[in-house]
């Protein structure tokens, strides 16, 4: 896989996908993202790869969008990185696995939108999070305008769009912006704990409900209690679903085989 900006490692059912554009904070440019398209692709189809883990380096998770890059750019260059950006985050948040981002230092912008895209957010006690689109005449472009207010309360979520408030990874858990804070030196093995938890579980009905939060969460109730139902009967019809519930009854662990 060519790969320049991002550096992907698959260990024990793990991706480690790490950003590596350090000179720049990891400033997502149109490269970083077709980068990163490449690598979710991957993480798509191997089946080895059971969780996918996002991270940066220690000063930077990412930094922003590349200002550099959109500071040349017109109306026809906007177009393009945001149909890029869309695209690679909407299949991100997609993805038919689990999604953790370990948050070290500056997420901002991109930064912070691709990280709303995981499932899970982990951040360091050093991390920083932030929508500062604002402070460049703009507004965020990758779905930080839809994606925050769904995750955390409206008026957190202006005072970051509105006025481009930067905030700390307490008060990110204070929001609900992130599940967990832990020590810098900590996050990755948080990291990998979340991870090995997550290979525990049955690989379907993990899927499937993965698939009724985020597909419930953009419909009606109605739709949503569809959605739901239709997973629901659809896992029974899977082994681990007879594994799960024999296990119960004959009083020991389930031995989950992801069928
Ligand atoms: N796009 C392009 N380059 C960026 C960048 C971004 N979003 N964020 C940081 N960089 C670059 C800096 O220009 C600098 O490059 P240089 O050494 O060639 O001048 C390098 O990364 C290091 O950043 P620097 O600003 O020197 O680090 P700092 O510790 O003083 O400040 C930040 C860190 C994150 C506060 C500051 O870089 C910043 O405000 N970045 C922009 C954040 C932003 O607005 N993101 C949203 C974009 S839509």
């Amino acid at each position: 896989m060519d790969l320049r900006y991002i550096n992907l490692r698959v260990e024990d059912g793990t991706a480690w996908v790490q950003f590596n554009r350090p000179e720049k904070l990891n400033a997502l440019n149109p490269d970083v993202f077709r980068d990163l398209e490449t690598v979710v692709a991957q993480c798509e189809q191997d089946d080895d790869i059971r969780v996918v883990v996002l991270m940066g380096n220690e000063k930077a998770f990412v930094a922003g969008a590349d200002i550099g890059h959109m500071a040349k750019g017109d109306i026809k260059t906007a177009c393009a990185l945001t149909d890029l950006s869309m695209r690679v985050q909407e299949r991100l948040a997609d993805l038919p696995k689990p999604t953790i981002a370990a948050i070290s230092g500056y997420a901002l912008g991109g930064g912070c939108e691709v990280a709303l895209c995981c499932d899970f957010r982990l951040a360091a006690d050093n991390a920083v999070f932030g929508l500062p689109e604002i402070t460049l005449g703009i507004i965020p472009g990758g779905g930080g305008t839809q994606r925050l207010p769904r995750l955390v309360n409206l008026g957190a979520a202006a005072k970051m769009i509105m006025l481009g408030e930067m905030i700390k990874s307490e008060e990110a858990l204070r929001i609900g912006l992130v599940e967990k804070v832990v020590p810098l030196k900590n996050l990755k093995e948080e990291a990998r704990i979340l991870a090995s938890k997550l290979m525990e579980m049955p690989f379907m009905a993990l899927r499937a409900g993965k698939t009724a939060m985020r597909k419930g969460l953009n419909t009606s109730l109605k739709d949503g209690l569809q959605i739901e139902q239709n997973l629901f009967c659809m896992l029974f019809g899977t082994e681990d679903q007879k594994e799960g519930m024999t296990a119960f009854l004959e009083k020991r662990n389930p031995v989950f085989k992801s069928k």
